[in-house]
């Protein structure tokens, strides 16, 4: 079976297909969190906290936000129908423990979907944070050093980022709408973009299924049944895949397509800069949205260093997804919890409360 996927007529835009000018007033349009927000939220969790609630365990009827909730289904609209993005502003991390703010950051995100593990370990939450893994470790995923990340797609339909503490310098967060660069490309080098419809070879960093190879290939643009799915790798991780000799080689068509897909990402035209601050969650659609980061300095002790939270969740009423992505994705199918990684047998789902749980090994 080809992985060739079919292409739709022509650009698609639509609503996802934004450019970053009218989103820079990041103020105007981010869902600010007021007082009586914040006081909800707060007894919702220590409603959750006081029952003996195992977070895993808590549903959106667990965490009931009268007040907030018709905000969060706009939010939720905006983020699988409309944009692919929204952003809550203003959560007070800073007096919250670590497991009443994985409580709050649980609770909120229920509203938006359900989790999913997001390594081997079934980490049902991540710490994106600089444990110094060094850039060589090609079984590791660069989130847990403090180096670039290029543009790129979680393996889940939305993923939640909760900034609990800044960098000293750099790690700016940037997001792109993949589809406006999807219609950049097919209006500018249609040849290109038609290359990023074809298979690209990825690397798996030591996340093998059972029985699966530890590279994988899968297209970054798709369109299934009237939809467009977009797939961006880490780039460094289509560099590394070249470690496996059976690998099939980028030819220099893809290279070429690759190199101008990251930098139309990085186009400030495209690109949004997001200045994340500590009580920030953003919510991305992957399917849409790509996101990369800069590389960052952190503060000298005892400040704490940058940590933002990742929660990776299924949202099964979203975009019908093209069968392609089951080469990376361990279920696909609408109505039902999709999306997140392969967890190994010996394990099961957690919550790791503190950034220093490594998240592999
Ligand atoms: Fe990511």
């Amino acid at each position: 079976m080809s992985l060739q996927a079919a292409m739709p007529p022509g650009p698609l835009g639509d609503s996802f297909a934004w450019q970053a000018d009218a989103f820079h007033d990041y103020d105007s349009w981010a869902l600010h969190v007021t007082p009586g927000d914040v006081a909800e939220i707060e007894a919702a969790a220590t409603a959750t906290k006081t029952g003996g609630l195992d977070i895993r365990k808590i549903d959106k009827v667990d965490f009931p936000l009268p007040g907030l909730a018709p905000r969060l289904r706009t939010l939720r609209r905006r983020v699988l129908d409309e944009l692919g993005f929204g952003y809550i502003r203003g959560l007070p991390v800073e007096r919250w423990d670590p497991d009443f703010r994985v409580r709050v950051y649980w609770g909120l995100s229920r509203h938006i979907g359900d989790p999913v593990p997001q390594n081997r370990n079934g980490h049902l939450i991540g710490h994106v944070i600089d444990i110094g893994t060094q850039v060589n470790e090609v079984n590791k995923r660069l989130t847990q050093t403090n180096l670039e990340l290029s543009f790129h797609v979680d393996s889940c339909d939305v993923v939640g980022l909760l900034c609990c503490a800044t960098s000293l310098s750099g790690g700016e967060s940037a997001i792109v709408s993949g589809v406006a660069v999807h219609d950049e490309m097919m209006r500018t080098r249609p040849d290109l973009c038609a290359a990023l419809y074809g298979p690209i070879p990825m690397d798996r960093r030591g996340e093998v299924p059972a029985g699966g190879n530890g590279w994988y290939e899968m297209p970054l643009f798709h369109w299934h049944r009237e939809s467009f799915t977009g797939f961006a790798p880490v780039r460094q991780y289509v560099e590394s895949v070249q470690r496996f000799p059976e690998a099939p080689k980028v030819t220099p068509l893809l290279a070429e397509a690759l190199d101008v897909f990251y930098k139309l990402c990085s186009d400030p035209r495209f690109c949004l800069k997001i200045p994340f601050r500590p009580g920030d969650i953003q919510y991305l659609q992957n399917h849409v949205v790509f996101h990369g980061r800069t590389a960052y300095l952190d503060p000298p002790p005892p400040k704490p260093k940058r940590h933002l939270m990742r929660i990776w969740l299924s949202a099964s009423d979203g975009r019908e997804l093209p069968p392609a992505l089951l080469a990376k994705w361990p279920a696909i199918a609408s109505g039902a919890r999709r999306g997140g990684a392969v967890i190994a047998a010996d394990r099961e789902w957690i919550v790791p409360l503190e950034p220093e749980t490594p998240a592999y090994g």
